[in-house]
């Protein structure tokens, strides 16, 4: 493989053409990533779990607080019932394994009180956003661990349609939130996924100032290039579209416009 093929998948005919002067198989399975909704029924280890929560372990974390715990799902039934929340997603019961990944004040807000301390610092937004972005950064170090090691994944956000009905099938206590599902699985070879390609660098990548100036084309360009790759996937072939009809109204929120009432039924103050 020549180092321009990666570009290409991910940009379709305007890749970059510029070649990069370091390389690595790190950056290969980066940019060879795509989300597996198809998988087979064969299980993945605890051996391997192991190595994906120690690959997620690894990430950075916000003043080393760690502000973020997984339930590791493989019960059929129980990932049934939260293939149900996330709207009928099948592929969490197809795939073997579900990792719900936590903003989890719980256990800093028991350190901060057997310490004698008042812990009010846990109710303020700033701390829930520390706890998402925590999550979110280890689970993407398990999701490409998981890839590198040959197997699939895809994350299930849908989860967050009801929060509180998750919480309860996980037996999660005040202060713990869980943000999103992470399906781990084994692809299923007869149903491959290509690499979904993403907009050009000239629309996400500013140099020292903000300048949307290259936005419009750059979306159009966009536009074009991800009607094929949708309409071969039987999907709705226009990205636009789709943007549009998430933020052109609240049902497009499917549920998720409830998900402050939810935080704070969990405990989290947001203040
Ligand atoms: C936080 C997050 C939540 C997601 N939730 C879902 C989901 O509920 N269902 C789903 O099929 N894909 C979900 N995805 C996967 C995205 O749809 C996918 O990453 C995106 O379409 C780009 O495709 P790719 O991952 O194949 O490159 C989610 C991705 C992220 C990052």
């Amino acid at each position: 493989m020549t180092v321009e093929d990666p570009y290409r998948a991910r940009y379709g005919p305007g890749a970059p053409t510029d070649l990069p002067d370091r390389w690595s198989d790190l950056v290969a399975a980066q940019l060879a990533h795509r989300s597996v909704r198809a998988y087979l029924p064969d299980p993945v280890s605890d051996a391997t779990l192991t190595t994906l929560i120690a690959a997620a372990q690894s990430a950075p974390s916000s003043s080393n607080l760690q502000l973020w715990s997984v339930v590791a799902v493989r019960d059929p039934r129980r990932r049934a019932r939260l293939a149900e929340v996330a709207g009928g997603q099948w592929h969490i019961t197809e795939a073997p394994l579900l990792l719900v990944w936590l903003a989890d004040l719980a256990r800093a807000r028991r350190i901060a009180a057997e310490a004698g301390a008042s812990g009010e610092g846990a109710d303020y937004l700033e701390s829930a956003l520390v706890a998402v972005i925590d999550a979110a950064l280890a689970a993407q170090n398990a999701a490409l661990a998981a890839e590198s090691l040959g197997l699939g994944t895809v994350f299930a956000g849908a989860l967050r349609n009801d929060p509180l009905a998750v919480s309860r099938e996980l037996g999660l206590p005040a202060h713990v939130f869980p943000v999103f599902g992470l399906v781990v699985g084994h692809a299923d070879p007869a149903r491959p996924t290509g690499v979904k390609p993403r907009l050009a660098q000239r629309v996400v990548l500013h140099h020292e100032r903000y300048d949307d100036s290259t936005q419009a084309d750059g979306i159009g360009d966009y536009e074009k290039l991800l009607a094929d790759f949708y309409t071969e996937a039987g999907l709705e072939p226009s990205w636009v579209r789709r943007v549009a009809e998430r933020f052109g109204s609240v049902a497009g929120l499917r549920g998720r416009d409830r998900l402050r009432e939810a935080f704070r039924r969990q405990g989290f103050q947001l203040r």
